[in-house]
């Protein structure tokens, strides 16, 4: 697939980095495409991926990463220009400055808020619930961490469910978009443990079904 991704940082680049070693043609959608550190991700792509301004990243994509901090979600949006039809999948969290709590949510969330910047972007929810270290690599030895979505377009699901797979991840349905109002505060869990119970990045969740292997 032909996939914009919205940021180069520690989830816009490990995102990148894994769907261009599984063949999909990735372009990293960033402010200054000639900076040293967005140069050296690419290199270490071998050139299966590449680096654009954030307009032209998008504009021949099918699938649009957002992979921003929250507070630049506005302004990447803008920045991307037309997104009618295109897949959008949000992995943002609306992190308050100690990560104590959300700055959106519970009667709202950051993914119905992007919605809202992007009314004809079909909008999923997925990759906000656990670090970028198991975006890189989400095998344990139990078995693959679940990666949780939602979203209000079947098809765009299918889609990021997908992409979800090709990491390695076991991808689950949580719902419609408004279920992003629970996967956010899932990942403040998740940070939750890593950073202040001292878990560090190393764990993740994983969904199991009885009766099942
Ligand atoms: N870190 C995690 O493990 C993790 C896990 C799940 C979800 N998340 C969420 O994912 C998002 C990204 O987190 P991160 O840790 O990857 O952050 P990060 O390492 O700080 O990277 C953020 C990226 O966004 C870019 N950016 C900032 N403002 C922009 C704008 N206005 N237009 C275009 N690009 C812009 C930055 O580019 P410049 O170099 O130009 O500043 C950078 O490439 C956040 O919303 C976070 O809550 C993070």
């Amino acid at each position: 697939m032909r996939i914009a991704v919205i940021g180069s940082g520690n989830v816009g680049g490990t995102l990148g980095k894994g769907w261009a070693s599984k063949g999909h043609s990735v372009t990293w959608g960033v402010r200054d495409p000639g900076d040293r550190k967005v140069q050296h991700l690419v290199k270490e792509t071998q050139g299966k991926a590449r680096a654009a301004s954030v307009p032209e990243a998008a504009k021949s994509a099918e699938i649009v990463v957002l992979t921003v901090p929250y507070e630049a979600v506005q302004d990447a949006i803008r920045s991307a220009g037309d997104l009618e039809g295109k897949v959008l999948l949000d992995c943002t969290n609306p992190l308050s400055p100690d990560l104590s709590g959300l700055t959106v949510g519970h009667t709202t969330s950051a993914a119905e808020q992007v919605a809202a910047l992007a009314p004809h972007a079909r909008v999923v929810k997925i990759f906000n619930t656990t670090g970028s270290g198991n975006m890189a690599n989400p095998l344990y030895s139990a078995g693959p961490l679940t990666m949780l979505y939602c979203g209000d377009d079947a098809a765009a699901k299918k889609s990021a469910a997908g992409l979800a797979a090709d990491l390695g991840f076991d991808p689950v349905d949580a719902g419609g978009l408004a279920v992003a109002r629970l996967l956010e505060p899932f990942a403040l869990l998740w940070i939750n443990l890593a950073l202040k119970q001292g878990l560090g990045p190393d764990f993740g969740f994983r969904l199991v079904r009885r009766g099942s292997a």
